[in-house]
């Protein structure tokens, strides 16, 4: 399996393009060029980083992973192009980052969390947008991760920003996380059927998340022979291989 900002590198635009760029809008040359300038050592750095907030609780391993398989089944829906896809499930991939900053207790509780605890927790948003800060070629990824926990009524945090205001990378990832959350089993309750979480999902279409992104999604599950994805297999970080 070709490592996946290689495979990008090749593909995005621009990519082949040598020597400086002007660029009138203010933004860096690194974020102009976006993920293909990005070295894929540190890709790999922080996808590990990710990955290892999922393997801290057996519960949650595997959640980023399927998270970002179900967030491309999305833009698929949408069509979105290659590089956008890349910066949806990278995204995806990112989106609980945070959580390495969050106290253990309050992590793997088992059980609701009290206000002050959940007050904590929330908090993993705006760490999670501070560790990928350095990064300034993904700063749109950074904004998904960022984002993820907005509703679409303005209800969310971190900034109470609503409809199409929050950035469409962390809509899709908000329904993806949903979905696989109530989806799977957790210390303090079992996961519900397929069928229960779509249904879920529609209840709160157009208050917690974009309704038409909700029917996208939930119509391209029902067309699966399974509507559970499995985690795929942790890809190899192409600095590690020979
Ligand atoms: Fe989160």
């Amino acid at each position: 399996m070709d490592h996946f900002s290689q495979s990008l590198a090749l593909g995005a635009p621009g990519a082949a393009e040598a020597g400086p760029k002007q660029n009138g809008d203010g933004r860096n040359e690194d974020e102009a060029q976006g993920l293909a300038s990005l070295p894929p050592a540190v890709l790999d750095t922080v996808t590990s980083l990710a990955l290892a907030i999922d393997a801290k609780d057996h519960y949650t391993q595997g959640h980023s992973l399927k998270v970002a398989a179900y967030a491309v089944l999305l833009c698929e829906e949408l069509r979105m192009s290659d590089i956008e896809t890349e910066e949806v499930r990278l995204g995806a991939l990112l989106h609980d980052i945070g959580k390495v900053g969050i106290p253990e207790n309050i992590l793997n509780k088992n059980g609701p969390l009290n206000a002050e605890e959940w007050d904590t927790m929330k908090q993993h948003v705006t760490f999670g947008a501070k560790i990928l800060e350095p990064l300034r070629a993904i700063a749109r990824i950074r904004k998904i991760v960022s984002h993820h926990h907005e509703y679409f009524d303005g209800s969310g945090y971190p900034d109470g920003v609503k409809g199409s205001d929050i950035p469409i990378g962390s809509r899709i990832v908000s329904i993806a996380d949903a979905y696989d959350t109530i989806t799977s089993d957790r210390t303090y309750k079992k996961g519900r059927a397929p069928e229960e979480a779509m249904a879920e999902l529609e209840r709160c279409a157009g208050t917690q998340f974009d309704a038409e992104l909700v029917h996208l999604f939930v119509a391209r599950l029902r067309k699966l022979p399974n509507p559970l994805l499995e985690a795929a297999p942790v890809p190899i970080p192409a600095t590690t291989r020979a």
